[in-house]
C-alpha cells in the first residue's frame, strides 16, 4: 500500500463527475488499499477517490455503523437507492477543506447499494454517522463539496481559507525541497 497525494480544494478535479468501474480487479482493489492508508495518514472517517485525484467511482470510510463500532468499509460504484424524508444536521468536515466544518442538512438515512472488496453486491441502511459519510463521500463522486450545500457567502469564506492553506503548504512543500 501507498499514502496518495491529497487534492485541497479549490481544485477542478474536485468537482468532476466519476466513472462507474467496470469490475473490482486488483487496480481497483490496490487504488482501495492505498486510498485506505491515505484516509488513516490524513487521520479522515472517509475518502473519496476524486480526492486523491482518480475520477472513479470509488470510497472508503472507517466509522461507526448503528451507533457500533467502527468498521472499515472500501466500495465502489455506490448509489443510495432510498433516502428518508426526514432530514438532519450534523457537523461535516472534509480532507479536501482542511480545518474547517459547518452543519450540513441531509436526509436521516439512507440505503446504499455497492460493489465490495470482493465484487460482490451489497446493501447498507443506517441512519446515524455512516448515513451522513457515505453521503457526504457519493457527494465526491458527483463533484459536490459539502460547502456546496452551505449559502453562497459561507461556500466561499470555506473555500478562500482552504486555498490560503493550500497555498501555505505548497510553500512549505518548496521549502523543503529546497
Ligand atoms: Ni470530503
Amino acid at each position: 500500500m501507498s499514502r496518495l497525494p491529497l487534492v485541497i480544494a479549490p481544485d477542478p478535479v474536485l468537482k468532476k463527475k466519476t466513472e462507474a468501474v467496470a469490475d473490482i480487479d486488483d487496480d481497483v482493489r490496490r487504488l482501495m488499499d492505498d486510498m485506505v492508508e491515505t484516509m488513516y495518514a490524513e487521520r479522515g472517517m472517509g475518502l473519496a477517490a476524486p480526492q486523491v485525484g482518480i475520477l472513479k467511482r470509488v470510497f472508503v470510510m472507517d466509522v461507526g455503523a448503528d451507533g457500533g463500532e467502527r468498521r472499515l468499509m472500501k466500495l465502489a460504484n455506490p448509489e443510495i437507492v432510498w433516502a428518508s424524508e426526514e432530514t438532519k444536521f450534523y457537523e461535516e468536515g472534509c480532507l479536501s477543506i482542511p480545518g474547517q466544518f459547518a452543519e450540513v442538512e441531509r436526509p436521516a438515512a439512507v440505503k446504499v447499494r455497492y460493489l465490495d472488496y470482493d465484487g460482490e453486491v451489497r446493501e447498507i441502511e443506517d441512519d446515524g454517522v455512516l448515513a451522513v459519510c457515505a453521503q457526504h463521500e457519493i457527494d465526491h463522486l458527483d463533484g459536490v463539496l459539502f460547502v456546496d450545500h452551505l449559502s453562497t457567502l459561507k461556500r466561499n469564506m470555506f473555500l478562500r481559507k482552504s486555498k490560503k492553506f493550500k497555498k501555505d503548504r505548497e510553500r512549505d512543500q518548496a521549502k523543503e525541497s529546497a
